[in-house]
C-alpha cells in the first residue's frame, strides 16, 4: 500500500508555518528541479520538519504518469448575485508546505531551496502563518471541529484508496483568505454564530442552521446540506491557520485535503452560491486574494518521480 506523505495526516503541527508557491520559468530545468525538491526533503527531513509537497497539474505529468482522475487547476469562481465577491484562482506548480516549532530552520531550508530553483522557477507568493490559541481563527471561532477524527478516519478522508491512480495520495485546496476582521467585529455575537452556524465559545453546532450559513455551504450531507439527521459525506480534512502581514491584512490560510478534487470543488461553488445556493455570508467578511489546486503524491511516486 503506497505510503501518504506523513506531514498530511500529522495532526501535530509545528506552530510555525511556511508556504511557498512556485511556477517554472523559461528555460527551467527540470533535472534540476528534482534535484533541489529531493534535497528539500532530506533537509527537512533531517530537522524533522514537518513538510508537504504540492504539485500542479502541469509539473505532475512532467514528473510522473501515476496522474489522480479529475486533477483541474483551480479557476475563479465569481459569485452570480452581484454581490462582486470571488474565491481568485492563482494556479501555481509547486507548493512547499513546512511547519516546525522553529521558524529559523524553516526559513533556513526554504531559503537553500529558493535560491538553487532561482534560475527555473519564480517564487510567486509565500505566506508565513502561526497557531492562534487553540486552534482559534481570527474571528475568535474554533476552526476545525468537524473535522474527521484523526485516529480513525482522516486517512479515508484525504488519502486515494489502493488500486486507484494517485493511491497513497491527496488533494489540496490552499488559499490565502483576507479577513475584514473591523467590520466583523461590528458584527453582534448572536450574528457571527448565525454566520458560522456555531457558537463562538465553545463550537456548539446551532440546531437551526441559517441559509446563509457557512455549515449550510459546506457541512455535505447524504440528504440536504447541514441537514445533521442524514450522514456526512465527501468529506474532507483541513488545517488552515492565521495569518498577518506587515501591511495590517489579516485572515486565515485555508489547507484542506481529500481524496479526490470534486468536494473542495463543491463547497466552494456552494459559498459563492454559483449552483443556486444562497452564498456563504461568510464571504461578506473574508474572501481569497489567492487559490491553487494541488496534489501531493504518495512517497513512493516522489521517489520514483523525483530520482
Ligand atoms: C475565511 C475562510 C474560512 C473560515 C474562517 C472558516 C471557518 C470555519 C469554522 C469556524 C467552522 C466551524 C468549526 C469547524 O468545524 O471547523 C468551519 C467548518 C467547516 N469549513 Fe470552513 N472556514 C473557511 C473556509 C472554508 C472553505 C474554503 C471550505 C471548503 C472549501 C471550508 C470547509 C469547511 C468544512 C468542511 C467545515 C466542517 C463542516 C462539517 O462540520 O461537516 N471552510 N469553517
Amino acid at each position: 500500500m503506497p505510503t501518504p506523505q506523513p506531514a498530511i495526516l500529522n495532526r501535530n503541527m509545528g506552530e510555525h508555518q511556511w508556504y511557498v508557491h512556485l511556477s517554472r520559468i523559461d528555460g527551467a530545468n527540470l533535472a534540476t528541479i528534482k534535484s533541489v525538491v529531493q534535497k528539500l526533503r532530506k533537509d527537512c527531513a533531517d530537522k524533522s520538519i514537518n513538510l508537504v509537497l504540492g504539485f500542479g497539474p502541469t509539473l505532475l505529468k512532467d514528473l510522473t504518469q501515476d496522474i489522480p482522475t479529475d486533477f483541474q487547476p483551480f479557476e475563479t469562481i465569481k459569485s452570480i448575485d452581484g454581490s462582486g465577491r470571488e474565491a481568485k484562482g492563482t494556479q501555481e506548480e509547486l507548493l512547499f508546505w513546512m511547519n516546525s516549532p522553529h521558524k529559523d530552520q524553516i526559513w533556513k531550508i526554504q531559503w537553500d531551496a529558493r535560491q538553487a530553483l532561482k534560475a527555473h522557477m519564480k517564487v510567486a507568493r509565500e505566506t508565513m502563518t502561526f497557531i492562534y490559541g487553540a486552534s482559534l481563527d481570527m474571528t475568535g471561532f474554533i476552526d476545525g471541529t468537524g473535522n474527521p477524527d484523526p485516529k480513525e478516519r482522516d486517512r479515508e478522508v484525504a488519502i486515494v484508496p489502493d488500486g486507484q491512480p494517485g493511491a497513497g495520495g491527496s488533494f489540496i485546496n490552499a488559499q490565502r483568505w483576507v479577513h475584514d476582521l473591523e467590520a466583523w467585529e461590528k458584527l453582534p455575537l448572536a450574528e457571527q454564530e448565525g454566520v458560522f452556524g456555531r457558537t463562538k465559545a465553545d463550537s456548539t453546532r446551532l440546531d437551526k442552521q441559517p441559509a446563509h450559513s457557512h455549515l449550510s455551504s459546506v457541512e455535505l450531507r447524504q440528504g440536504a446540506t447541514a441537514d445533521a439527521s442524514k450522514p456526512k459525506r465527501d468529506e474532507i480534512t483541513r488545517r488552515s491557520t492565521p495569518y498577518a502581514f506587515h501591511d495590517g491584512t489579516v485572515g486565515l490560510y485555508f489547507m484542506a485535503f481529500c481524496k479526490s478534487q470534486a468536494p473542495l470543488r463543491e463547497r466552494l461553488r456552494a459559498m459563492y452560491g454559483v449552483d443556486g445556493s444562497v452564498r456563504d455570508k461568510l464571504t461578506d467578511f473574508s474572501n481569497p486574494a489567492s487559490g491553487s489546486f494541488y496534489f501531493a503524491p504518495s512517497i513512493e511516486t516522489l521517489d520514483a518521480a523525483l530520482k
